[in-house]
Parts: C-alpha cells; structure tokens; sequence
C-alpha cells in the first residue's frame, strides 16, 4: 500500500447511534479508519459477503472478503491517498472526493456477483482524512441484463453485417447483370445502327444500280438502233453517190434531146414543148441539184449521228479498258445532248493538246453528259453559255476536263450536299439526284481521279476533273 498515513495513537471511535444507523442500513457498507482497521462492518455486508462483523471490526481483511486475498480497496486508496491508482476510477458525481468502481467477483455467492462500489473519505473537524467508508451495491442483474442486451446487440450486429454482406453480394451480382444487360444493349444499338446504316447503303446501291441498268438498257438501245440504222444509211450514201453522177449524165442527154428537138417535125416538136412546160423542166433542172444537195446533207448528218450514238454507248468496246482520245468522246457526247442544250446555251470548246488516256470511254461520256445537262439546266431565261475545256495536268501523268457554266451557281448551304445520292433541287422536274452521285463514283472509284466543284450563286458553275492517264491499280480491299 502506498505512502500509508501513519497510524493515530488511538483511533477515535464512532459514536453508538452513527453505529446502530450504519447496521441497519440496508447497503452492505463498511468503514475503515485511517490505519485501514475495519471500524464498521454492516449486517448488509455480512449477508453478502458472508463475512461476519465479528471477524472483521479490528482487521485489515477488507480485501481478503472479496479477492481471497489481501488487497487494498477502495477505501484504503482514499485513505492512503494514493491519487494515481485513484486516478484509475471513476470520481463521484455527487459526493466530493468519492470514487466508484465496478468489478466481478466470482467468489461471491454461487455464480460470483458484480458489485458496484463507491467510497468516500471520512474527515475530521479539520478536513483530514481519518478513514473512509465504502458501500456497494449488487448490480449482477442490471450486468447480466446488460450483458445479454449486449449480446443480442452483437448477435443483431452480426446478423445485420451478413445481411448487409448478402446485400452487398447480391447488388454486385445485379449491378454486374445490368452492366452485361447495358452493354448487350449497347451492342444491340450499335448493331442495329449499322443494319439501319447498311439499309440505307444497299437502298443507295440499289438505286444506282437501276439507274445505271436504266443508263446502260438505253445505251444498248441507241447502240442496236444506231447499228441497224448504220447499214441502210451506208448504202443511201453511196447510192446517193451514184444517182447524182447518174442524174449528171441525165440532164447531159436531156440536153442533147434538147438540141435535137429543133430539126424534129412540127407535131412532135409542139408535143415535146407542152410536155416540157406541163413537167416545167426549167425549175426541175434549177431544182434537183438543191433537193439532191440537201438530201444528202440530211444524210450525212443521220450518219453522223448514228456514229455519235455507237461513240457514245461504245457498246463495240463492251466497256473494255482501251486508250481512247477524251475529245472524241467529249463531241459525241456533246452531239447526243445537243437537243437539251441547243435552246437554253451555246457550248464552247477549248480543248488543250492532251494525249490519250486509259479509261472505259461509255463512262467519261456518261460523266461529260451528266455535267453538260446539269449546265443546261442552270441556265435561266437568257441563253447562255457552257464552256467546256480540256488540258494537260501541272503533273503529267494527268489530264484535266472542265464544264463550266454561267447559269443559276450552286447556294453555299447545298454545295456540300451535291454529290450525296438523291440530293436534287428539281423535285417534280424528274430530278432523280443520283447523276453528280454516278458521276462522283466514276471519276474518283473506277478512274481513280478527282472531282472539285466551284460555283458562285447567280454567277455561274465550273466542275472540274482530274484524271490519272494511267488508272491505278484497283486496291483488292476495296
Ligand atoms: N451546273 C450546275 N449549276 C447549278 N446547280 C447544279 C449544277 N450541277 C448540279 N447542280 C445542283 O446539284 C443537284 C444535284 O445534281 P444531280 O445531277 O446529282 O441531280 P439532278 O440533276 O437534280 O437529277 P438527275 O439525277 O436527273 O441528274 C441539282 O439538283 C442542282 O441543284
Ligand atoms: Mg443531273
């Protein structure tokens, strides 16, 4: 025991009423004085503790009733003034200078109790401690209800963390199944996104396909009619040839009958001349030369034609790759369009010197007609003008076509949007948007040149292309 008090001669003793008060109180308390003698020992105590007053009072075994052994109490801390141990407890929120504590004893009673202490320090007339006294009170049931609810506490704790646990499990597993769910969904947009897309490319290609079918059927038409129109008017022409050496030798003899008619009879004379006036041979004889001439004018022009028509389908080619002069094609072409043209511009050529170049000739026709009716159809009230020009490349291994016009320009907003499919401004003029779409196609996949447009509104449209002499070879992922 630290720094003990030193003992008093005598300790005094409490008075006998202070005693009898003490014994009857029901909290089990004792007391001790400041040589930490039991002074008091009460019957509260003695029931239970089990320890009689007898063999208490006048001891120091204060700690021997309740560890089996030697101890001190708390009481004996308050008395020794042992301030760090009394550190360890709990102060008295009541009484000044009291402590509490709260402890297990399995050697008390049957199962050992919890016992709940306070103990204050008793003073003299002066302040000075001259012993303490010290009373507890069973609290085993208040602890074993505590410990239960404590238990039931960790049971409930333990069942809400595994629950929790469960939870945590299943939202994992369900936040992993939305996340397969989102991303099968997201796969299934983005496939459909490419179906939807795909549509749309196979209802482009399909379009196209039907127009160049269309464009090809026609050509094949023009070819075939041009073809069997070719042979008879090859042999008009050369007959025509003859009759006019024939006629030649025809008005020579009528000439010479004319002649002859002066020394013939009378009757036959006057018949020859009534007939001569009835037929009026003057005008026939001014005549026929014009009509022949004429005639075979128109002629040549059918022939003309009908070679523009086997130029511009060129189905004696059957779309083979050949080297072809540009300019061959471009007048046929021109020659098959006139129509279209011939009331809304004039067309100019200015054609460069440029060599041949490797190409499928039915296709730069088609792409030539596609940008000359566009110019055409640009043109508004006043007559205008197509210009189509031709030269070498500043590379060259290039050639370069332009059609330009000054008709309606193109609106900035639509330039853009010229070459996509079915883009057309002239809804409800059988516009079906695919030529400039076609004409792309062919100059930039199947010539592996380029296409530029330059336009100004009100002013007037230039397309121009760039055209590799040589087309390179065909890229197999393509
Ligand atoms: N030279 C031009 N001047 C002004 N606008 C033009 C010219 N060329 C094309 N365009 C514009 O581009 C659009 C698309 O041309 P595209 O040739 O593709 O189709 P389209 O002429 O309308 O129809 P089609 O399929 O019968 O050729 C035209 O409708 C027109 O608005
Ligand atoms: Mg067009």
């Amino acid at each position: 025991m630290p720094n003990p008090a030193p003992p008093l001669p005598e300790a005094k003793a409490p008075d006998i009423a202070l005693s009898e008060f003490f014994d009857g109180h029901p909290v089990a308390t004792f007391a001790i004085d400041r040589a930490h003698v039991i002074t008091h020992w009460n019957k509260a105590c003695e029931h239970l503790l089990g320890w009689a007053r007898s063999d208490m009072v006048g001891t120091s075994n204060q700690g021997l009733a309740f560890y089996a052994r030697k101890r001190p109490m708390l009481s004996d801390l308050i008395v020794a003034g042992d301030a760090d141990a009394l550190e360890r407890h709990r102060r008295s929120a009541v009484i000044p200078g009291a402590y509490e504590a709260e402890d297990f004893f399995p050697n008390i009673g049957a199962g050992g109790h919890w016992l709940h202490f306070t103990a204050a320090p008793l003073r003299d007339v002066d302040g000075v401690v001259v012993g303490a006294i010290e009373s507890m009170r069973d609290v085993t049931e208040r602890r074993v209800a505590e410990n239960a609810l404590r238990r039931a506490h960790d049971n409930l704790e333990h069942l809400v963390e595994k629950r929790t646990f469960e939870l945590a499990e299943a939202n994992a597993l369900l936040e992993e199944d939305i996340r397969r769910r989102r991303a099968a969904d997201a796969e299934l947009r983005q496939r459909n996104l490419e179906l939807t897309e795909l549509n749309a490319k196979l209802s482009v290609t399909q379009q196209q396909l039907v127009q160049s079918d269309k464009l090809a059927s026609i050509g094949q038409l023009a070819a075939g009619v041009a073809h069997e129109i070719n042979n008879p008017i090859g042999y008009i022409f050369s007959n025509f040839g003859s009759l006019q050496s024939y006629l030649g030798q025809l008005f020579t003899m009528l000439d010479a009958y004319q002649k002859a008619e002066a020394g013939a009879a009378p009757e036959v004379a006057a018949e020859l001349g009534a007939m001569r006036e009835a037929i009026d041979l003057d005008f026939l004889r001014q005549d026929i030369p014009n009509l022949m001439r004429e005639s075979k004018e128109g002629i040549v022009r059918v022939r003309h034609i009908v070679q523009d028509l086997k130029d511009f389908s060129r189905t004696d080619g059957n779309q083979e790759w050949v080297w072809a002069n540009l300019h061959t094609g471009i007048d046929s072409t021109l020659n098959i369009v006139a129509n279209e043209v011939r009331y809304k511009a004039d067309v100019v050529k200015h054609y460069g010197a440029i060599p041949e170049i490797e190409c499928l000739p039915s296709q730069i026709n088609q792409v030539v007609m596609n940008l000359v009716v566009n110019a055409a159809h640009a043109m508004g009230e006043q007559r205008g003008a197509i210009t189509v020009s031709t030269g070498g490349g500043a590379d060259p291994s290039e050639v370069w076509i332009e059609v330009a016009d000054n008709g309606s320009g193109i609106a900035p907003a639509n330039l853009s949007r010229i070459f996509d499919p079915f883009f057309t401004t002239k809804l409800g003029f059988g516009g079906s948007g695919l030529g400039l779409n076609i004409t792309y196609n062919i100059v930039t996949q199947l010539l592996g040149g380029q296409i530029r447009v330059e336009s100004v509104l009100g002013k007037g449209t230039a397309f121009i292309l760039d055209l590799p002499l040589v087309v390179p070879a065909a890229d197999p992922a393509a």
